[in-house]
């Protein structure tokens, strides 16, 4: 097991009905006026935006307003949503949505103090220290965002997908209330289904060998499996929507990653440059693209532990067949299991691969080049 520090402050609110004390709990954080930012409007059709107006309301907190933040969120929007927030002499933001909605919230909260939000994306090794206190509302369970200190934003001009992270960005508090998730569409419970899966095994196949940690990812994984297929034939199920979402914070608040070593992010890398250079691809859509072929071409950097897996997540005898049934399941939930059906085409890999090893993130346990993501993908796009 590797040593590991485990901090987490954001303070978790969980279940049926708590969206209602978003108020009180900002009201005894100090805060008298915060930026409620969101996306294209799911909040204002499920009853969120009601809740969480009547709650700011009743505790005596004034508010501004920005929409529109769009999945796969971007700079620009960023940009202006902090130029609003200067104008209103707001003292907090509070973002309600999901991770697109989120991560802008946290981006727009370090940028109230550097005179251009961008450059803390460029400056890679420097952590984000300082941010205006951040809550969070969370309508779809995927990246963690609610309980981590990552955000992920799109340099549309640019064409550069690229996080920052830091003790600043974490949510003060965060309210998950599962029930608010059943008007997600099918493939929306997919996506978040998807890329909680790959947190997992982003740190599971560290190769970190932390039994502790690599039992709990196992049953992390098998649980998202589980229930999601309890979500696709009852998807009103609150106990299935509970367990997702709280498997879906534990997949990426630092715990399922403890004594492995930091995780391997290659997926991550790679996937990210495709929805950089075509914003409509959903991030978990594309993990489930990228990582099968991931596991098929990093296998011999670590058998014994890709054969682990699969015999442990998937009851099956050997790595193959365990890429074979994640494909499977992944087909069988609707979702695409090649770069066609993504909608990218074979042509633009080189490309991805180009944008991928720019940012950098190209994986611990086997260290990709240009080529090896071009050969990966490749396995991604058969014919
Ligand atoms: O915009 P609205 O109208 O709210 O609709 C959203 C959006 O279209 C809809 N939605 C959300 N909750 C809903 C709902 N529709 C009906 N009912 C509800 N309860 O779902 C759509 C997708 O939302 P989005 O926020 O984009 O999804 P997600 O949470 O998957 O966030 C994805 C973004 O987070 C980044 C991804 O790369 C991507 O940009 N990530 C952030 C991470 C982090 N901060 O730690 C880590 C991840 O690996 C990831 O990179
Ligand atoms: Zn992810």
């Amino acid at each position: 097991m590797h040593n590991f520090d485990f901090l987490n402050p954001t303070k978790l609110i969980f279940g049926n009905g708590t969206i209602g004390r978003i108020g009180e709990e900002i009201g005894s954080g100090g805060a008298g006026k915060v930026l409620l930012i969101a996306g294209g409007g799911s909040i204002k059709k499920n009853g969120v935006y009601d809740q969480t107006a009547v709650s700011l309301r009743n505790a005596g907190i004034e508010w501004a307003e920005s929409w529109g933040v769009r999945p796969n969120p971007v700079l620009s929007k960023v940009r202006e949503m902090i130029d609003l927030a200067r104008k209103e002499k707001v003292d907090a933001i509070l973002a309600v949505g999901g991770g697109s909605v989120i991560d802008s919230g946290k981006a727009v909260a370090a940028g109230m103090y550097i005179d251009d939000v961008w450059k803390a994306f460029e400056s890679r090794d420097q952590l984000v220290e300082k941010a205006m206190p951040l809550y969070s509302i969370l309508t779809i369970s995927a990246t963690g965002t609610e309980m981590n200190r990552y955000a992920v934003i799109t340099n549309e001009d640019q064409n550069k997908k690229w996080n920052i992270a830091g003790p600043a960005l974490y949510p003060k508090v965060s309210i998950v209330d599962p029930s608010v998730q059943i008007t997600l569409p099918w493939n929306q419970t997919v996506n978040g289904a998807l890329d909680a899966m790959s947190h997992v095994m982003e740190y599971y196949f560290m190769g970190g060998r932390s039994e502790t940690t690599l039992a709990l990812d196992e049953s992390l994984f098998r649980t998202i499996v589980k229930v999601t297929d309890e979500i696709k034939s009852r998807p009103d199920d609150y106990e299935s929507r509970a367990n997702l979402a709280w498997a879906a914070t534990l997949a990426l608040n630092g715990i399922s990653g403890a004594g492995q070593g930091g995780g391997d992010w290659a997926s991550h890398g790679i996937e990210h440059a495709i929805s950089a250079l075509n914003p409509e691809v959903a991030h978990g859509a594309g993990l489930g693209v990228v990582f099968p072929a991931w596991i098929t071409y990093c296998q011999d950097a670590d058998p014994e532990l890709f054969k682990r897996w699969a015999g442990n997540v998937w009851g099956e005898e050997n790595t193959e067949s365990g890429v074979s049934a994640m494909k499977g399941k992944i087909r069988e939930w609707g979702s695409p299991t090649t770069l066609a059906e993504l909608g990218v085409k074979r042509s633009q890999i080189r490309e991805i691969a180009v944008n991928a090893v720019e940012f950098g993130l190209t994986g611990v346990l086997k260290q990709l080049t240009e080529d090896d993501i071009v050969d990966l993908l490749s396995l991604a796009s058969p014919g």
